[in-house]
């Protein structure tokens, strides 16, 4: 078993270092936050993940996951050194890579023996040659022996340990021999194709990864709007691609836009990579404008319906970028409160796990907006109602009482997760985001002769 530790404990950091304890391998996390560590120590995780908080007590107690926020004395008791540190942008929307930087200072102090530094932070090609460079600048013992492997992850938040324990593909940049072994011990027991490539090839498959998913999403979002323009169904716009198997399925859903803490931030640095290399990449910053204005969707969905905004009560339900997660960073409910708060309405919200990351980061609007304990209070007279995040609790309100609640029975569906037909029988008026109203229904048969047939009613 490895020896080995995780230096940065985000989501990224805790997944990885939980599971590699689970796999029994012995796990040092660090993190510079004192008050994180500390919370670990009692079994807290730092966020909402499903199944995380029981993996770090089982590591707490079998011993295999110990916790420190001093890194000079983690990286002298492993043999491999997972970097897992935040890249966040810079106001240009390059990544900011100065944790990578003093991450490899600290490891170029700390090489008392062979160590396999691995890069699992999302980082531009190219930055692994800056921490053999740093770390061949920097540290005191000439000739001391360490490769390093990038070893990018796909984790989603919500799911990442079923991510992390079954990938659909393990990437391996790898430069040498010695390296490839180790990774391929550590490993060993992953039953899914193991890339083995360069390592520039690798960190470059995590950005392209990214950048393709946040694609599918603005180019299903573009033809929503097409949709709702000819009376169209996007849903089933999406079925009748997806059955392409070089389109698939996944990741057309059309909604409020992609959020959270990756897609957004890869395809700007993406795209200034490429920038700076000179390549045209006009496309990932449509992607990235076509998403930026997703926003814009369901205010014209508002005004549509109560004409003025202003002084207007709307519940916004979901406040996390997506369902199983407290993470609201670059949340589409967050940017629409804001924008509804400039406009001038009231807003009450409610989210099941996000609520107080959201109190914190929208503390400076005051008064137009409250938080309401349950999804009931927060429609109490409102003149709109706005579903922003695909909680699947969502799906099963009761929308009679929800009815009654509301001083006008407005809707907008922005993930299209609710039954049009129930909630117009009940007398909302309901918005959705590409989804025909009412004028045809889409069914795939499956039997033998009609397989594949693509009826509309
Ligand atoms: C994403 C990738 O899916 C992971 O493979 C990757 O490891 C991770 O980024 C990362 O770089 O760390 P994540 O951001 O956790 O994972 O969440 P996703 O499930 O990919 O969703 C991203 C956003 O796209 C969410 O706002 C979601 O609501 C939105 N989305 C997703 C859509 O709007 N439509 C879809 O069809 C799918």
């Amino acid at each position: 078993m490895a020896n080995l530790c995780v230096v940065g404990l985000g989501y990224v950091g805790m997944v990885t270092a939980s599971c590699f304890a689970h796999l029994r391998h012995n796990v040092i996390g660090v993190d510079k936050d004192e008050r994180k560590i500390e919370l670990l120590a009692k079994g807290i995780p730092p966020f909402f993940e499903p199944g995380l908080e029981e993996l770090i007590k089982e590591g707490q107690n079998n011993g295999r996951f110990s916790l420190t926020s001093d890194i000079n004395e983690a990286i002298c008791q492993s043999d491999i050194i997972f970097i897992c540190v935040g890249t966040p942008p810079d106001k240009n929307g390059q990544s900011d890579l100065s944790q990578v930087e003093e991450v490899s200072r600290s490891i170029a102090r700390n090489l008392n023996s062979h160590k396999l530094i691995v890069e699992k932070s999302t980082v531009p090609a190219g930055t692994a040659e800056r921490i053999k460079q740093t770390i061949k600048i920097t540290s005191p013992n000439i000739g001391a022996s360490y490769s390093v492997v990038c070893n990018p992850e796909f984790l989603r938040e919500g799911k990442a340990i079923t991510d992390f324990l079954s990938p659909d593909r393990i990437v391996l940049g790898i430069e040498s021999s010695k390296a490839r072994q180790i990774m391929q011990e550590l490993y060993r027991d992953f039953k899914c194709p193991v890339l083995v490539t360069d390592i520039t090839t690798a960190e470059l498959i995590k950005h392209a990864s990214n950048a393709f998913l946040a694609m599918k999403i603005s180019f299903i979002n573009l033809v929503a709007d097409i949709c709702e323009k000819v009376y169209a169904d996007i849903n089933s716009v999406a079925d009748g691609m997806g059955f392409d198997r070089r389109i698939g399925r996944e990741f057309l859903g059309a909604g409020t836009g992609y959020g959270g803490s990756c897609f957004p931030k890869d395809i700007k640095s993406f795209a200034a990579m490429a920038g700076v290399l000179g390549v045209d990449a006009t496309l990932l910053k449509e992607v990235d404008r076509i998403n930026e204005k997703r926003i814009f969707s369901i205010i014209n969905k508002l005004e549509d319906a109560l004409w003025v905004c202003k002084n207007k009560v709307i519940a916004v339900l979901g406040l996390a970028f997506k369902d199983d997660t407290d993470d609201i960073r670059e949340s589409p409910g967050i940017k629409l409160i804001r924008k509804l708060a400039e406009m001038g309405s009231r807003v009450n919200c409610f989210d099941p796990k996000a609520t107080n990351n959201a109190k914190i980061e929208l503390h400076d609007l005051g008064y137009p907006l409250t938080f309401a304990e349950n999804p009931y209070d927060a429609v109490r007279e409102a003149d709109a109602l706005v579903f922003m995040t695909n909680w699947p609790e969502f799906t099963r309100l009761d929308f009679q009482e929800i009815r009654q609640l509301m001083r006008t029975p407005v809707i907008i569906d922005g993930r299209n997760m609710l039954r049009a037909e129930e909630l117009t029988k009940l007398g909302f008026w309901y918005y959705d985001i590409g989804r025909c109203r009412g004028k045809g229904k889409t069914s795939v048969m499956q039997q033998s002769f009609f397989d594949m047939t693509v009826w509309e009613d």
